[in-house]
């Protein structure tokens, strides 16, 4: 009976495949409704027969949470800091180097959806693949609709197989489950760890990955821990390493509370429960060929290795990373020095060590290499020493302050071209520019310069906070910056002492000494931006008001607005206005001028379904709000 039933279900899904995907049909329609009739007869529960039609391999899916990657760290002072942040033990466990997957089963628990992360809002339909993974179940015991997450992999007993013709098993497993014939995606073997579960009542993480192994998952190793026992629970999967069937990039570690995360929320990008410890990557030897200096936005001369191509983790590498002047002169490049290159998680490999010395010396610049002016070393680091006229540096703060700003339209290009043509000389200049001399510039039209001071105008007035924040001072990142723009105006800002900020709950000795040491490194931009700008106490969501300190964005055709004028209202009563739909928006304002659903207002909601607090509201809702 049970080779009967194999057979049918092989024979339905072969032909089935054949009519909607080859279209090369080998039975009449006759012979292939007899044999779906015989397998309804002998087995109805059987899950071929909710997978008839067209394979849907492809189509656009959007998730119902979006899957948001992982913040990362690569050492045990940031995972400590990061352990701080909650109350009660993690979970641990290794992190899968595969492709993320998410498969929803129904409320009758049968398996209707799997998709790959995509952009992590919206992916791809891999349903007819995933039913083909050998270690997925493909019908639950449930009384209501689940969705499972985790890690589509290659086993690499598997990759063996293919190894010499592909870089590595998650390039593979990823172009297997996106193969448009299911069949033929069975043939790579691929196996599935589940490591998430959505729509469970559970108050743990724990109890979430008890829930998945008790309904045939294979679940991803894990380990609870204390946030004392982190580091040592790190070791144990680094040392695992070898004897897992899969590659792992790292070791994951979660809030355990379900409540804690809920607490600690997300951002647009990543959960703030967890936290991938990254491992170190793949090392290699290569020679050096040459050594480049950047300079950055603080004057910091910085060193890279450019080195001959070496495939490292499965991408060429022709650059690593130096860290500082001190490091160069310590390792003692030469052209053509024979090195160690490391590549640490997805950034930029680093130089490791000296494997045998090499013919020409490189030497440390003694002078700037964008401004041709003195350089000065500070402990390990080379500055150049004038950064306020240099030009390099002025273009990597101009870029900081319009990314903070969030003025649109700078790039690096055109933000090259105003330094070169001498529009501008620091970032206070932006706001001296006018749609003519803009125009003038390559590939502008009057169009695109009349929107681009648009954008400056809007900024002409800016909270304390964001204001600190853009004149990139080291350590005034948007936490730290928060707290100073709490303590009183610019002017009073301009006055703090070390010793007053250190006093502060979270704000230590350096990062006191650096913001105040910034403050007066910074008097006279600060001084230039004020000629131009209005620097107002930063809004808070304590103060009165309906849009204070909230971020609105607008969607869709505004049928009694103008956007610029709405948007214009939401500032003047204290609210932000950013392009984008963000994880932290308020209110989502719908207009009511027709048109279909925006791709804003579905993220919004996506957003909103994953716990973020935002209101979608009408244009007349809006209307009545700001009378
Ligand atoms: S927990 C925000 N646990 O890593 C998602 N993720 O870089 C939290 N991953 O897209 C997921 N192994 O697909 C978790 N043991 C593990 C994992 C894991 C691999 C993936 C995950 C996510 C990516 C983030």
């Amino acid at each position: 009976m049970t080779a009967k039933r194999e057979e049918l279900e092989a024979a339905i899904r072969r032909h089935n495949r054949l009519y909607w995907d080859v279209g090369r049909p080998e039975i009449t329609d006759a012979e292939y409704d007899a044999l779906v009739r015989r397998l309804k007869a002998i087995a109805p529960e059987s899950a071929v027969l909710d997978e008839l039609g067209p394979s849907r391999v492809g189509f656009v899916v959007t998730h119902t949470n979006p899957m948001l990657s992982l913040d990362k760290c690569y050492g045990a002072d940031e995972l400590r800091a990061w352990a701080e942040k909650f109350e009660g033990d993690a979970v641990v466990s290794p992190k899968v180097d595969g492709c993320a997957s998410s498969i929803r089963y129904d409320e009758r628990g049968r398996l209707v959806l799997a998709a790959t992360r995509g952009d992590g809002a919206q992916g791809e339909d891999v349903t007819a693949n995933v039913r083909r993974i050998r270690n997925v179940p493909k019908s639950l015991r449930v009384k209501h609709a689940v969705e499972v997450r985790g890690e589509v992999y290659m086993p690499l007993s598997v990759f063996e197989r293919y190894r010499g013709e592909f870089a590595n098993p998650r390039n593979l497993a990823a172009g297997a489950l996106k193969l448009k014939e299911g069949d033929e995606s069975a043939e790579y073997d691929l196996a599935f760890l589940a490591y998430d579960a959505l729509g469970l009542a559970v108050e743990t993480e724990a109890d979430k990955l008890r829930f998945l192994a008790a309904h045939g998952f294979s679940v991803v190793a894990h380990e609870v821990v204390s946030p004392d026992g982190l580091e040592a629970a790190y070791e144990r999967v680094a040392a695992r390493r070898a004897a897992f069937d899969f590659e792992i990039d790292g070791v994951v570690f979660k809030t355990n509370r379900v409540r804690e995360q809920r607490r600690l929320g997300s951002t647009a990008h990543h959960p703030r429960y967890a936290i991938a410890y990254k491992l170190q990557g793949d090392a290699g030897e290569t020679s050096v060929v040459d050594v480049e200096w950047g300079v950055s936005r603080t004057g910091a001369i910085t060193p890279v290795a450019v080195v001959a191509p070496v495939v490292l983790s499965g991408a060429t590498v022709t650059r690593a990373s130096l860290h500082h002047a001190g490091r160069f002169v310590a390792l003692g490049l030469a052209r053509g020095t024979r090195v160690e290159v490391m590549r640490r998680g997805g950034v930029i490999p680093n130089v490791e060590r000296v494997v045998a010395p090499g013919g020409e010396p490189l030497v440390e610049p003694t002078r700037c290499p964008s401004c041709g002016g003195a350089t000065r070393r500070d402990g390990d680091f080379l500055y150049c020493a004038a950064p306020e006229s240099c030009t390099e540096a002025r273009v990597a703060e101009f870029l900081h302050f319009v990314r903070i700003l969030e003025i649109e339209g700078f790039g690096e290009k055109l933000v090259r071209q105003l330094f070169e043509r001498g529009f501008v000389s620091d970032v206070a200049d932006i706001f001296r520019l006018t749609a003519e001399t803009l125009s003038g510039l390559e590939r502008m039209g009057d169009t695109l310069a009349a929107k681009l001071i648009r954008a400056v105008e809007a900024r002409r007035e800016v909270g304390l906070d964001l204001f600190l924040r853009s004149i990139g001072i080291a350590e005034l990142g948007k936490h730290v910056a928060g707290i100073v723009a709490g303590l009183g105006d610019l002017a009073r800002v301009r006055t703090l002492t070390t010793d007053e900020l250190a006093s502060i709950h979270s704000i230590g000795e350096t990062i006191a000494a650096s913001v105040v040491s910034g403050l007066a490194a910074k008097a006279h931009l600060i001084d230039r931006l004020l000629a131009h700008v209005r620097v107002v106490a930063a809004p808070t969501r304590e103060q009165t008001g309906p849009l204070a300190g909230k971020k609105v964005v607008f969607t869709g055709t505004l049928a009694k607005w103008k956007r610029a004028d709405a948007q214009k209202r939401v500032r003047e009563l204290g609210g932000e206005t950013p392009d984008q739909v963000v994880k932290d928006l308020d209110l989502l304002v719908v207009g009511e001028g027709g048109g279909e659903k925006s791709s804003k207002q579905k993220k919004a909601e996506a957003l909103k379904g994953a716990g973020a607090a935002i209101s979608i509201i009408s244009e007349s809702e809006f209307s009545k709000l700001v009378s």
